[in-house]
């Protein structure tokens, strides 16, 4: 088989670019080594930024988000038992939409199935061979057991962190950068109307807090646990009792919604990025380059700004022969990917407690949470990242 364009992977990375480059008429297999069903159920973030929502619109695959999503035009930062509301609208005039990931997923995946574009579930042994050549080539074991190769000018690997694509780069020519954090994320789906209106990040004295929601009848909570934390170890009660202490409101009149738990689950938190992005005819899009941690909520969002220059630069090729977009792509997407890196840095940082936090650092965290919060020029440094820099062309 020979394709203009292999693409590994179709979570949001893999999926976007495919839909990205069919409407430029550049021809794409995707290969998933999960099932239809697993990617679509897969539980993730949920926070959608400006530019992530217009590119879904202005490609036609923003019908059913428009129909469901939700739409915030701020979130609410709780220390000290005190909320303080910070107005992306007022701040910078734009606004974050809450659907969920596996819903932008299967959105994708209807739109890609439903133009009739090869997307493959459930193959094996995905390698990738003559990465320094002109004519790269996947192979892989398909669902019903035969072997394929696919001859491609370009791989995309849009496989995550866990997958193929990176680790088929020769050692040496790719440096990476990466920080571990002393907790993680239990996070739960219930079946709880959301107690807020708006997501809710809360500093306190136990550790950290997030309410979010998935839809008007679902919520979803995060606490802040130990890295190497058992689920087992938190039964429903103790969860919503721990969340009831964390997101405390001191002026009362407000009061956290239980319901049954339907999802349970622990997520490391890390900062990872692999620079280049790009080794000969392999371009590296979405977790696969980089992992931020989610307190920013700007993972899916990266993976979806990653793709959205490389379809340029992938188009400009084919339509101009010009190879200039692919020789920036790396620098100019690792500038935004840095960018949020440091943004979900920041976030996560004034927003934990790590265990060798001092009363002095605790102190400082609400220093800066109060200065972020009372001065419109730290308000609208979080507000105008939060929703996401505007894409460099
Ligand atoms: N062969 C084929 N597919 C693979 C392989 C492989 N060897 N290894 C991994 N995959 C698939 C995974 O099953 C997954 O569906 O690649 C896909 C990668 O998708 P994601 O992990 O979702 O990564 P990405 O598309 O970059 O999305 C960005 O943002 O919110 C964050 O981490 C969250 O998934 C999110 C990410
Ligand atoms: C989520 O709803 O899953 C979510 C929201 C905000 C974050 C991270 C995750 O910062």
């Amino acid at each position: 088989m020979r394709v203009q364009v292999g693409i590994v992977g179709a979570g949001p990375a893999g999926l976007m670019l495919g839909h990205l480059l069919r409407r430029a008429g550049i021809d794409a297999i995707v290969l998933e080594h999960r099932s239809r069903a697993y990617v679509e159920e897969r539980v993730r973030a949920g926070v959608l930024e400006q530019g992530t929502v217009d590119l879904m619109n202005e490609t036609g695959v923003g019908e059913r988000m428009r129909r469901e999503a939700m739409f915030h035009a701020g979130i609410e930062l709780r220390f000290g038992g005190i909320g303080h509301r910070i107005d992306f609208r007022d701040l910078v005039g734009k606004e974050v939409t809450v659907y969920a990931q596996h819903e932008v997923v299967k959105d994708l995946i209807a739109a890609r199935l439903a133009a009739g574009a090869p997307i493959e579930f459930e193959v094996s042994d995905v390698a990738v061979a003559g990465l320094d050549g002109a004519r790269p080539q996947i192979r892989y074991r398909a669902k019903d057991g035969r072997d394929h190769v696919v001859d491609c000018d370009f791989v995309a690997g849009c496989d995550g962190f866990h997958g193929i694509c990176r680790p088929a780069i020769p050692a040496g020519t790719i440096a990476t950068y990466e920080r571990d954090y002393p907790f993680a994320w239990l996070g739960i789906l219930a079946e709880a109307p959301p107690s807020s209106d708006e997501l809710i990040y809360a500093l306190h004295a136990r550790g950290f807090a997030l309410l979010s929601m998935r839809t008007p009848e679902v919520s979803r909570l995060y606490l802040q646990v130990p890295p190497d934390e058992d689920v087992a170890a938190w039964p429903d009660e103790r969860i919503w009792d721990e969340l009831d202490r964390r997101l405390h409101h001191a002026e009362g009149g407000w009061a956290l919604q239980r319901g049954p738990i339907f999802q349970k689950g622990i997520t490391p938190m890390r900062s990872f990025v692999a620079e280049p992005m790009r080794h000969g005819r392999l371009f590296l899009a979405g977790d696969a380059a980089h992992i931020v941690p989610p307190t920013g909520a700007k993972g899916l969002n990266l993976a979806i700004a990653d793709v959205r220059l490389l379809a340029q630069a992938l188009e400009r090729f084919y339509r101009d022969g010009d190879s200039a977009g692919l020789d920036a792509y790396s620098a100019k997407a690792l500038r935004r990917v840095w960018k949020a890196q440091r943004f979900s840095w920041w976030m996560t940082t004034m927003l934990h407690l790590a265990p060798d936090t001092s009363p002095f650092d605790l102190k400082r965290q609400l220093a800066e949470l109060d200065y972020v919060t009372s001065s419109r020029a730290a308000s609208t440094s979080l507000a105008e990242n939060y929703v996401g820099l505007p894409f460099e062309d």
